[in-house]
């Protein structure tokens, strides 16, 4: 299956992205209550994207991770970078004054999680979730 390449930045491109990925999701699985997680993932990766850095992209995509079938949600962005990675990915902690609860949240959903990030360069989080 072809991937779903999403970009990122306005409230309204997050709304279309959510629909896309919806979308493929349905073309790529049938179980419900997997493709409502996946979706609250891509959600949760716009939403900082938008926050923290303005603009960017998100990527689904059906692979292979150590050799079994997954999907991988990956975003992209060219945004300030994150100062202390273990902290962002702490509960509750939040530049932004909201409850923090985003990457440890997709971190649980998540079978893999990938984060690189650098300051004045942007941050990758590439998350992966067996099929
Ligand atoms: N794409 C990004 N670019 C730069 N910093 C980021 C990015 N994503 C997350 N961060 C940093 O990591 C912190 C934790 O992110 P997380 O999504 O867990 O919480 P939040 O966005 O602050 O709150 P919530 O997601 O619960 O509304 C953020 O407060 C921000 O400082
Ligand atoms: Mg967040």
């Amino acid at each position: 299956m072809q991937a779903l390449n999403c970009y990122i930045y306005n409230d309204v491109s997050v709304s279309t992205g959510i629909i896309e990925a919806r979308e493929w999701l349905d073309e790529c699985m049938s179980d419900k209550q997997v493709k409502s997680l996946l979706l609250t993932v891509f959600a949760e990766l716009a939403q900082n994207i938008i926050k923290y850095a303005n603009r960017g992209k998100i990527l689904l995509e059906c692979t292979k991770f150590e050799g079994k079938d997954c999907v991988m949600i990956c975003s992209k962005d060219n945004g300030p970078g994150i100062e202390k990675i273990e902290d962002a990915l702490s509960e509750n902690f939040s530049t932004s004054g909201t409850l923090g609860l985003g990457l440890p949240g997709i971190k649980r959903i998540m079978d893999e999680f990938q984060i690189e990030s650098e300051l004045g360069v942007g941050t990758v989080v590439r998350t992966f979730r067996y099929l």
